[in-house]
C-alpha cells in the first residue's frame, strides 16, 4: 500500500507564552491522500497555520509525528528537511510574498534555481503559461493586480512540481471573482498535477471547490470530512 501524501499521527504543538503553555495543536491524527484539494477551516487561532507549517516541514511538532510522503519529519536532518521543502513542497500565502526586486519570471524560477534543477527558466515559463500569465513574465510584482500576483505565486509554488501544495488563506486578500480563479487553479493543481493541496480558509464558499473539509477547534480536529 502506498503511504498517504501527508499523515499527522498524534501531533501536538505547544508554545510557551509568559510562562504558560499554549497548545496550538493537540492530538491531531489525520491522513491526506494525494491528488485531493482539502480545506482547513475553523476560527481564528484554532491552529490552521500551525498545521500548515508542520505539514510543510517549516516547524517540527512538540509531540507525535508528521509524515510527509512517507518520511517522518522529526527523523530528518536539517539538510534533509531543506531538501524536502525545496523539492516536494510549495507554499502560497495570503499576501503573495513575491520578491519585489525580481521580475515575474525570476520570481517563479527562483525555487528551481535554489533546488539546483536544470531548465529553471523553461519550467518557470511553462508554469506561467499554466496560470495564463506568460505575457506578464517581464513585469515586476508592483505592476500586478492582487489576483495576478497570486497566480504568479501559484506558478512559483508549482515550479518544482511538488507533491504537496500548502496555501494559507490564499484568497483572503482577493475579491470573490478573483478568488474563484485562484480556487480553480488550486483545484487543477490537485487534479492535473496530482498534488495534495491543503488550503486554510475563512471563506465558507471556497470549500465548495474542495474534495474534503477538515474543521479544527481549539487545536483539535472537530470533523475530518
Ligand atoms: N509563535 C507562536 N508563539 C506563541 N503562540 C503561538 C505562536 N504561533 C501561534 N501561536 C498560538 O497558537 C494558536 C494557533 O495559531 P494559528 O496561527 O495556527 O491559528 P490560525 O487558525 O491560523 O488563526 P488565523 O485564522 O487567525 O490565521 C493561537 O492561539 C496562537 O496565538
Ligand atoms: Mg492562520
Amino acid at each position: 500500500m502506498t503511504a498517504p501524501a501527508l499523515r499527522f499521527d498524534g501531533v501536538a504543538k505547544y508554545y510557551e507564552s509568559e510562562g504558560t503553555r499554549v497548545a496550538a495543536l493537540d492530538g491531531i491524527t489525520l491522513d491526506f491522500a494525494a491528488g485531493r484539494f482539502v480545506a482547513l477551516v475553523g476560527r481564528s487561532g484554532c491552529g490552521k497555520s500551525t498545521l500548515l507549517n508542520l505539514a510543510g516541514a517549516m516547524d517540527l511538532p512538540s509531540a507525535g509525528e508528521v509524515w510527509i510522503g512517507g518520511q517522518a519529519a522529526s527523523r530528518l536532518s536539517d539538510g534533509q528537511l531543506t531538501a524536502l521543502r525545496r523539492h516536494r513542497i510549495g507554499f502560497v500565502f495570503q499576501f503573495f510574498q513575491l520578491m519585489p526586486t525580481l521580475p515575474v519570471v525570476e520570481n517563479v524560477e527562483l525555487p528551481a534555481l535554489l533546488a539546483g534543477l536544470p531548465g529553471a527558466r523553461e519550467k518557470a515559463l511553462e508554469k506561467l503559461r499554466w496560470v495564463e500569465l506568460e505575457s506578464l513574465a517581464g513585469r515586476y510584482p508592483h505592476q500586478l493586480s492582487g489576483g495576478q500576483a497570486q497566480r504568479v505565486a501559484i506558478a512559483r509554488a508549482l515550479v518544482n512540481s511538488p507533491s504537496l501544495l500548502l496555501a494559507d488563506e490564499p484568497i483572503g486578500n482577493l475579491d470573490t471573482a478573483t478568488g474563484t480563479v485562484v480556487l480553480e487553479l488550486l483545484r487543477r493543481a490537485a487534479r492535473e498535477q496530482g498534488a495534495l493541496v491543503v488550503m486554510a480558509t475563512h471563506s465558507h464558499e471556497s470549500t465548495q471547490y474542495c474534495d474534503r473539509v477538515v474543521r479544527l477547534r481549539d487545536g483539535h480536529v472537530e470533523s475530518a470530512g
